[in-house]
């Protein structure tokens, strides 16, 4: 169940007379609990209550209070030994009048009516596996309204199928913006009586809804006419009561779609909503979900949290301005020329999809503004920031009008909470119709017609704010100059999963400046448009991105375009997980890196320690990596360029599962000793070398062929790999249906092959790598190193290594993806001595022999994270202790250290230049 389902389910369940036996039962059920599981809970298999409750093991322990009894209750219920046993995150007390309830991790407890416990059922998600941060906890009201929002629109289209269709979505999107809008006024004191809009269109309609649509079009038409223009324009008196609104948003066709009963009885009950606990910076984002037919299913789950929009827009500008605050402390004059300063402040979202990032830039921005104001003695003034600084492109109509919407909601709330609710509505209506917030297509249209330094852009003389074409740049007033942040969380689009457009788009910006271009993820595009950008006006811009444009081999092909514009990275966050509402809440991992041209901008990396605390270091220089030091960026290598043996990705089978084989499968062959010697060897992919899996392939030599063939299931093994690489498509697939006795590759280390997995966790302390024997072989998910000395297995096997491919390599989300070219061949490496050498080998030896003590253990067990074994812990120190002093004298302090270390002899290396580590400045 997702969030909106839990909600709808729990309110239901409020509104119902108490039932005192089947309450616990219920409330389980409507935070998704199974059948059988309740079923088991009632017959008491499960039930662990020990105070005649309900106890839901890990999950609740519940129980129903006599009358006037519920803190008594909900204090058994925390003292009872099965609370404790049962393991239980929440304990649950309620008469059916009052509720209460207490989170047992965080201590917060929650005290109110019985009827009132929907508006608090965030508290309870964990119960449904949803962990969420607090924000989505304190926005029942936000999830509520959508789901409703929701079920009204679906409504509509079934009533309307022609403004499903896509030459009248837009119409039916901004309808539901008009709705939105009156609902939030109609609980806001903008129209003159709480509740009007609901209230009229209550009154004014029959109950059969067949009027509905015309009372409403009634209603809008009045918004959209001034005052002295109605009598003529045919205004309804009953309708005459509602203000001119405009600002576009009533502007333009005011049909409305036909109502039905249901439909009708849901728009009334939506106006019953208390909307002014709308939270326009998570509303609009549950909200712009209604509108698509793809995302529909998971309302809002693509919800981002505010602490992470802050992670871009705290460094990216609003620090300086508290900087700037508390260094003018009550001085009326610095205070003054930090308002005049913030008034000309430009915050520019080219992806920004329902605007969350601007509400919140603006919403951040007009808290410093009321505190300078208090400081000078004029809490009340009006604020001297312009909405229309707050500017976006967003690609979809809906979430682009919703932008504009949430933000006139959020300046209104702003006026409301720092200048009071007078001088609020005071200067509400009617709307701004300049328009700030272009739907098109970012990487098509030039930013600086929307964002310029100065003067006006492209001017489009248009009065309807909500209905502009595509395409266009919408501003059409003057710029006073000043800052400008570009900032948001474009969409990241791995190379393959782009479509034909953007594969264009991408093509557009990039390919007169690199034939590699198409390798780049869509996000890139917003980089590198900012970069061009900032070549025109002083502009730092912050992105949220996959990490993949920061690691392997998108770095030569982005980063040295962006530096060539003038740009450095500014900050950047390494990666992290942004959280969202989804039911897992997996999260993607993300890093934020800001480009700026501002080369006196102090460089900060922000990370997430071990620990889950932040940690912020100051440096001279961020890499591409992300890294503290110069700019280099790490090119593939056919070749190593360190003097280590060559490494190949090991054989690939093509085989449509023929040729490999379980070990029921070898002994089905029915061969003899000297057979399964010959024709048969154990393989192993990235999953058999990690996890010990058993797998074994034919290995039939060309001279063994005639032979095997006359084995029966060996010849149809044979004849499988034949059929199936010739329905290939692939031409090299069809050629290699000639040996169809082997695999694509037949390599093998004659005495060893040292072997490292291509696909692996990044949460295991060292990379897998291992020594096979010369009856053992690998895949292509594994990499080979065929008879090369054993020395090679320590230096994989080290910590430096480690370091070195997590920032080189590509990344698939957090997991290392080796490769052999870009890591192996690329890792830089001092000269080694003969004795370095011994000792090294020495060090392999060990780690192999630490292992093997611990046979039959895999390597999945050997390194989980928690659980080294001290002896394998200490063989790997001491190798690590060995290479390290190998390359400084003495183990690094920290990764950090160790990277700097690489990238300074990676620079030596490539351009036979010495590099001085030392203009590296670290702060702690
Ligand atoms: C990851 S969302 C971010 C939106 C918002 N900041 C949030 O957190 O919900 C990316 C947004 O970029 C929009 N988008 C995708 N391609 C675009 C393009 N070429 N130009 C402008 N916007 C685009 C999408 O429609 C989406 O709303």
């Amino acid at each position: 169940m997702n969030a909106f389902e839990i909600e709808e389910a729990i309110s239901s369940l409020a509104q119902q007379p108490f039932d005192a036996a089947e309450f616990p039962f219920s409330f389980l059920q409507a935070f998704g609990a199974k059948d059988t599981t309740l079923r088991r809970l009632r017959s008491g298999d499960t039930n662990k209550s020990d105070v005649g409750g309900v106890l839901q093991t890990t999950n609740i322990h519940i129980k129903v209070a006599a009358p006037g009894a519920v803190t008594e209750t909900l204090n058994l219920l925390k003292a009872s030994p099965a609370t404790t046993r049962g393991k239980v995150k929440f304990i649950l007390a309620t008469d059916g009048a009052d509720f209460q309830a207490e989170d047992l991790n965080s201590g917060e407890v929650i005290v109110c009516e019985y009827a009132k416990f929907p508006d608090l059922f965030g508290f309870f998600l964990p119960l449904a596996g949803i962990s969420t941060v607090k924000q989505i906890r304190e926005s029942s009201f936000d999830i509520k309204a959508t789901g409703r929002l929701n079920r009204l629109y679906l409504e509509l289209l079934k009533d309307n199928p022609e403004w499903s269709t896509a030459a009248r979505r837009h119409e039916m999107n901004h309808f539901m913006a008009r709705l939105i809008f009156c609902f939030f006024a109609d609980r806001t004191d903008i129209f003159s009586k709480e509740g009007l809009f609901t209230a009229t269109v209550e009154q004014m309609s029959s109950k059969d809804s067949s009027n509905t649509h015309t009372v409403i079009e009634a209603i809008f038409k009045a918004m959209n006419t001034l005052s002295e223009d109605r009598a003529a324009a045919g205004i309804p008196r009953w309708a005459n009561v509602f203000p001119y609104v405009n600002g576009g948003l009533f502007s333009g066709s005011t049909e409305v779609p036909v109502f039905s009963k249901i439909a009708r009885t849901y728009l009334l009950h939506i106006g019953s909503l208390d909307w002014r606990k709308i939270n326009p910076d998570i509303f609009g984002s549950m909200i712009q979900a209604v509108a698509d037919d793809d995302e529909r299913g998971s309302l809002g789950m693509h919800y981002t949290s505010v602490p992470n929009i802050l992670k871009v827009l705290n460094p990216l500008f609003l620090d300086d301005l508290r900087e700037k605050l508390d260094e003018a402390e009550d001085n009326p004059r610095k205070l003054l020329n930090l308002r005049s300063r913030m008034s000309r402040i430009r915050v520019f979202d080219p992806a920004c999809g329902s605007g969350n990032f601007l509400v919140i830039a603006y919403k951040q921005m007009r808290e410093i503004e009321a505190e300078i104001n208090k400081r000078r003695g004029e809490p009340e003034r009006r604020s001297e920031i312009p909405l229309t600084n707050f500017r976006g492109i967003e690609l979809r109509d809906f979430p682009a009008e919703i932008a504009r919407l949430a933000l006139i909601i959020a300046e209104y709330q702003c006026d409301v909470l720092y200048r009071g609710q007078k001088e609020a509505l005071a200067e509400f209506l009617p709307l701004d119709s300049k328009n700030w917030v272009t739907c098109g297509n970012a990487l098509q249209i030039d930013w600086l017609s929307l964002c310029g330094p100065t003067g006006t852009g492209v001017k489009i003389q248009s009065n309807d704010l909500f209905g502009t074409p595509l395409d266009q740049a919408e501003i059409d007033f003057d710029n006073e100059g000043g800052e400008t942040y570009i900032c948001g969380n474009p969409p990241y689009i791995g190379s393959t999963w782009q479509t034909a457009e953007q594969k264009a788009d991408l093509e557009a910006i990039f390919s007169h400046r690199t034939k590699s271009w198409k390798s780049l993820d869509y996000v890139a595009g917003w980089f590198m448009k900012a970069a061009d950008f900032g070549r025109r006006t002083q502009s730092s811009a912050a992105f949220v991105s996959t990490n993949s444009i920061c690691q392997g081999q998108q770095v030569p092909i982005l980063w040295p375009l962006i530096f060539k514009t003038g740009h450095q990275i500014a900050f950047a966050h390494t990666s992290f997980k942004w959280s969202n509402l989804a039911s897992n809440n997996a999260g993607v991992t993300v890093i934020i890196v800001a480009i700026s041209n501002d080369v006196q901008r102090e460089r900060k990396i922000y990370s997430i320690s071990t620990d889950g605390s932040s940690v912020v270091r100051s440096a001279e220089n961020i890499n591409a990596y992300l890294v503290p030091s110069p700019n280099i960026e790490v090119q593939p290598a056919k070749r190593p360029l360190n003097g280590l043996p060559m490494m190949v990705r090991g054989n690939m089978p093509y085989d449509g599962g023929h040729l490999l084989m379980s070990a029921d499968e070898v002994s089905e062959l029915q061969l003899t000793d000297e057979q399964r010697q010959r024709l048969i060897r154990r393989i192993y992919g990235s999953a058999e070398f990690i996890q010990g899996k058993e797998r074994y392939c034919l290995w039939i030599e060309d001279q063994d062929l005639a032979e095997a063939s006359l084995i029966e299931r060996i010849r149809r093994r044979i004849d499988g790999v034949r059929a199936m690489r010739l329905s290939s498509s692939d031409k090299g697939a069809n050629e290699m249906a000639k040996r169809a006795h082997q695999m694509r590759e037949m390599n093998i280390g004659q005495h060893h092959t040292i072997a490292i997995a291509a696909i692996s966790s990044e949460n295991r302390p060292y990379l897998p790598c291992g020594l096979l024997g010369n009856d053992q072989t690998v895949t292509n998910k594994v990499y080979a190193l065929y008879d090369a000395p054993l020395w090679n297995l320590a230096l994989m096997a080290s910590r430096l290594h480690w370091v070195w491919i997590g920032a080189v390599c590509v990344r698939l989300e957090m997991r290392f993806s080796y490769s052999n070219t870009l890591g192996w061949n690329t890792f830089p490496l001092p000269a080694l001595t003969e004795k370095n050498r011994a000792d090294l080998t020495r060090c392999a030896e060990d780690i192999l022999l630490a292992r093997e003590a611990h046979f039959p253990a895999t390597i999945a067990d050997l390194y989980d994270p928690e659980k080294v074994p001290p002896d394998l812990q200490a063989a790997h120190d001491r190798n690590d202790d060995v290479l390290e002093g190998i390359y400084i004298g003495r183990r690094f302090r920290n990764d950090t250290e160790r990277l700097e270390k690489l990238f300074e002899l990676y620079t030596k290396m490539t351009s036979g230049k010495p590099v001085k580590s030392s203009n590296i400045r670290m702060k702690a």
